[in-house]
């Protein structure tokens, strides 16, 4: 059977890249995306750009709590996979704005389970995160770490989602895989993040706020290892899943600046401050489920991924 693939926040940084691939195996691609303007709404478009005339590439600018629209799509495409990544990402913002989060992050993921149930699709696949193990002792494991202690309203937003694709599942059977992603980087990865972020204060010569004294620490993964989780989890029967989809290479804040500013040849300004709330301390992702399961096994270290990263920053900066 022909694979048609609905990818909400197809046009963000994780969605371009997955819509992409997908693509370059064949399937057809339905990318819903809103261009929410939490990031330059312009470089979502520019993430799509190479896709938007391929075809089997269907673009729909909408919201995922919109029914009407979402009928029209069900009723234009045959949807078999759903994979659902559009949401409100972030920490620091969800503190500041948790009722937009449990809008889009909660509303939003049950507003898809409907429909993903109403027109029997085949499989849900919900990006979850790293922050729902909040700051239990690591590495976090999917069978043995509690993931009922989030320190944000994102985290918890994320569980929430997470709950619910379990409810729809025991209610409805619908397959279900919530992947816990950790900390993806690479090229178009969303100016907020650490990596993205220091690239361009460094490059600028502008200061790099560190919070805290620079130790706590990040499972850091390249954008083509989760690409690669993401389609060996629509490659299998799924029942009710969950995934860590991570390094297992843990860096501290302090590594990852020098790193960065090696390859940029700049040296990094710091200023330190107090340790953010809703931020944890550690991330470190216990592969063994999702490799046992998936055959997922990270290719891309940090160094490597990092290059990379900066050959696209600065090819994009010229083109601005
Ligand atoms: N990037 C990471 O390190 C990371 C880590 C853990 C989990 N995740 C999750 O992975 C997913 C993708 O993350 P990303 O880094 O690519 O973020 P992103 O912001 O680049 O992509 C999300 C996309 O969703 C769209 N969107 C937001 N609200 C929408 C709505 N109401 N309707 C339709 N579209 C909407 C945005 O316009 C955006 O293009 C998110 O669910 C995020 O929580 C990301």
């Amino acid at each position: 059977m022909e694979r048609i693939v609905l990818v909400t926040g197809g046009a963000g940084f994780i969605g371009s890249h997955l819509c992409e691939a997908l693509l370059n195996q064949g399937a057809q691609v339905v990318s819903l995306d809103n261009f929410s303007d939490h990031y330059d709404p312009a470089m979502k478009s520019r993430n799509i750009a190479g896709l938007v005339n391929r075809a089997g590439f269907y673009l729909y600018k909408g919201d995922i709590r919109d029914a009407q629209l979402l009928n029209k799509i069900m009723q234009n495409h045959m949807i078999t996979d759903l994979v659902h990544l559009a949401a409100l990402a972030g920490v620091r913002k969800s503190i500041s704005d948790p009722l937009e989060y449990v809008d889009v992050d909660i509303k939003g993921t049950v507003n898809l389970l409907e429909f993903a149930v109403k027109y029997k699709v085949s499989r849900f696949i919900f990006a979850s995160s790293s922050s729902v193990y909040g700051a239990a002792p690591p590495p976090f494991s999917e069978r043995t770490t509690s993931a009922d202690r989030p320190i944000s309203p994102y985290a918890a937003a994320k569980r929430a989602g997470e709950l619910f694709c379990r409810t729809y599942h025991e209610l409805y059977k619908i397959p279900v895989a919530c992947l816990r992603f950790f900390t993806v980087y690479g090229p178009r990865q969303r100016p907020d993040m650490a990596i993205h972020l220091f690239t361009r204060l460094i490059d600028e010569g502008l200061e790099v706020p560190v919070f805290g004294t620079g130790a706590s620490s990040r499972d850091f993964t390249y954008i083509s290892d989760i690409i690669d989780g993401i389609t060996k989890t629509l490659s299998i029967p799924l029942t009710y899943n969950s995934f860590n989809l991570g390094s297992s290479q843990v860096t501290t804040l302090t590594e990852l600046i020098k790193i960065i500013s090696s390859e940029l040849g700049k040296k990094a300004r710091i200023s330190y401050h107090p340790i953010q709330p809703g931020d944890v301390p550690e991330t470190a992702a216990d592969l063994t489920h999702s490799y046992r399961i998936l055959g997922y096994q990270p290719r891309v270290s940090l160094t490597d991924g990092i290059r990379s990263f900066i050959d696209w920053y600065q090819k994009q900066k010229q083109t601005e």
